[in-house]
């Protein structure tokens, strides 16, 4: 019999593409930009295992023409990149890279809180364009992170080291999620509704998977709850948040400010309207990207890969259910 062959859609750590290759034949993908949906098409038939990433789509298609695919594996904690009730059909375990990015992610989603509160992406491009000419008493002034009302949408890992976060900076935490109230309070939080939490927040950050049920879960009814002196955080996923009506909000100053992680559509296009608006950061989906949490993402994606072609369970594995099928 020969050797598994797996495609790789993007250059990981030589490290991690060793340990790979120590249990299969590895082909990589080396080009900067993802290969192209037919491509992978083209190749999946001859695969036992695929390892992917967020910007590959992953659907019934491509699956009904993997034969021989024993696992998927997503170089993500997110999987909204690929069906999974298809594959959770076809018996194809799919892998995530959970828990490890949860502390990275938080600290960036904390970044953009503060950068957004306190302005400095504008005060760096003060001083670019010549504008610092003395200490002026109200230029540049922000909002006060410390004593301020966070509200958390989506609580689970990531919502939770967020909130860790803000008990450091003495912020009131309202939370709107599934878990309990009595677990949102062991965390430090107050359960509520979102209506709640968008009228009382000055700072709101997302922390949801996307789904049918979140999608343009925060639009123009949403937005316009929030205050005037309110920021948005989204690290979640683009679509999550409704982009025209965050745009309108923006410019007419229904909220203050937004942070952006992720965008609808990624990348976001250069003539995109929310570009042109001072009071929006937005930067290219990189929350989890620091070099020590990248590099264990890879090493977990690799790890799924392995046990799949060995016919064992992944260690993190999306759809389970595919181990109780008779
Ligand atoms: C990044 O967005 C991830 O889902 O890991």
């Amino acid at each position: 019999m020969g050797r598994d062959q797996v495609f790789v859609t993007r250059e990981l750590p030589p490290k991690m593409l060793g340990k790979l290759a120590e249990h299969c034949d590895v082909e990589v993908w080396d080009e900067f930009l993802p290969p192209d949906y037919e491509i992978i098409l083209d190749k999946i038939g001859g695969l036992a295992g695929l390892l992917c990433l967020l910007t590959d789509r992953i659907d019934a298609q491509l699956m009904d023409a993997a034969p021989d695919i024993k696992v998927i594996s997503n170089l993500a904690v997110g999987y909204d990149n690929i069906d999974i009730p298809a594959a959770t059909q076809r018996g194809i375990p799919i892998g995530n890279t959970p828990g490890v990015l949860n502390e990275t992610t938080a600290d960036f989603a904390f970044a953009l809180l503060m950068a957004t509160a306190r302005r400095i992406p504008e005060a760096r491009q003060y001083i670019h364009d010549g504008k610092w000419l003395t200490w002026h008493p109200t230029v540049l002034s922000g909002q006060d992170v410390f004593g301020a009302t966070l509200g958390i949408i989506g609580c689970g890992r990531i919502g939770a080291a967020v909130m860790r976060r803000a008990s450091g900076f003495g912020m009131r935490v309202l939370v709107n999620s599934l878990e309990s109230a009595d677990e949102i309070q062991q965390l430090g939080g107050e359960k509520v509704s979102l209506d709640e939490l968008l009228s009382q927040s000055d700072f709101v950050s997302l922390h949801v998977p996307l789904t049918e049920e979140t999608h343009h879960l925060i639009g123009e009814r949403e937005l316009k709850q929030m205050k005037p002196t309110a920021i948005l955080i989204n690290t979640a996923r683009g679509s999550v948040l409704d982009p025209e009506a965050l745009y309108t909000a923006l410019r007419d100053g229904e909220i203050l400010a937004a942070g952006l992680d992720v965008t609808e559509p990624e990348p976001i296009p250069l003539d995109d309207l929310l570009l042109s608006l001072e009071n929006c950061l937005i930067v290219p989906h990189i929350a989890s990207a620091s070099v020590a949490t990248r590099t264990k993402m890879a090493e977990m994606a690799v790890d799924n890969v392995i046990a799949g072609l060995r016919g064992q369970a992944l260690p993190t594995c999306v759809n389970p259910e595919v181990y109780q099928r008779g």
